[in-house]
């Protein structure tokens, strides 16, 4: 059974679920200056939201949840914040990964592993073998993640499988190449969520969302629960998806 064949809730019922939602948590920083508290205490109350977030998201007939947790520009904060937040990634998988693993969470993550700490890409590895055969929702975790750098990497392995032989010029196709991405073999997401009141995408997956639809929320991250992931979808559920068409119901017009 998929989640989105499980039997919904309420608040979900009649709506047209989004398969894949993809969420930029944003807000951390200002969450904590709000309290008079360090940065990081926003980016440990946020790793609560993502608990709550994976929790709610299979009811919600979810599929697939990717969550940008640490984008390739990242890098440019205080030595400090970046320690904090690769230690944060550190101790989300070591504490949550069994829990994952019994709720049937496929983990699996999207970013450059060459720039990352040799400990952080084991750890990565592991949940994702270890979850590999999980089938109730998939969590894509984007870590050390850019768009542009993403497409790059993707240019430079086309090159040398055509260079190799492996494949044509003419064979680049826009699916061809999408198989090179780090989101190959996953749907695009249906909705992007943004908090923090942020209007921008950040180079989070600017190749998937390119029909995605956007709700931007005013909340912090860490203020992020069900509730707003309910009115979200509700918002997604009364958008029109054209994808450069017509809807049906005006053709004969
Ligand atoms: C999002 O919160 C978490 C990461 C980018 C890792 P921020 O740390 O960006 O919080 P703000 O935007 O400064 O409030
Ligand atoms: C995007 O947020 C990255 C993550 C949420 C991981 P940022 O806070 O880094 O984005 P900008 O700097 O406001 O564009
Ligand atoms: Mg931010």
């Amino acid at each position: 059974m998929t989640a989105s064949q499980r039997s919904r809730t309420p608040e979900s019922e009649g709506m047209s679920d989004p398969a894949h939602v993809a969420i930029i948590m944003d807000g951390n920083g200002r969450w904590a200056k709000a309290r008079g508290l360090p940065r990081v205490a926003g980016h440990r109350a946020g790793v609560q939201a993502l608990r709550a977030a994976v929790r709610a998201a299979p009811d919600l007939g979810i599929e697939w949840l990717t969550v940008y947790a640490f984008s390739s520009e990242n890098w440019s904060r205080p030595k400090s914040e970046v320690t904090d937040l690769m230690g944060l990634l550190k101790l989300f998988i070591r504490r949550d990964l069994a829990e994952l693993h019994q709720n049937g969470v496929r983990v699996r993550v999207i970013g450059d592993r060459d720039g990352l700490s040799s400990d952080i890409r084991a750890l990565l590895e592991e949940a994702e073998a270890l979850t590999c055969q999980n089938r109730s929702l998939n969590l894509v975790i984007a870590f050390n993640y850019g768009g542009r750098d993403e497409i790059a990497r993707a240019a430079r392995k086309i090159a040398q499988a055509v260079d190799a032989g492996v494949i044509a010029p003419e064979e680049v196709t826009q699916d061809a190449f999408a198989e090179y991405l780090d989101t190959a073999g996953m749907p695009d997401p249906d909705l992007v969520i943004r908090t923090s009141g942020e209007l921008r995408l950040s180079n989070f997956l600017p190749w998937q969302a390119a029909y995605s639809e956007f709700v931007f929320l005013p909340c912090y991250w860490p203020d992020f629960s069900r509730n707003e992931l309910v009115e979200a979808i509700r918002t997604y559920a009364g958008r029109d998806r054209r994808y450069g068409g017509v809807p049906a119901r005006d053709v004969a017009l």
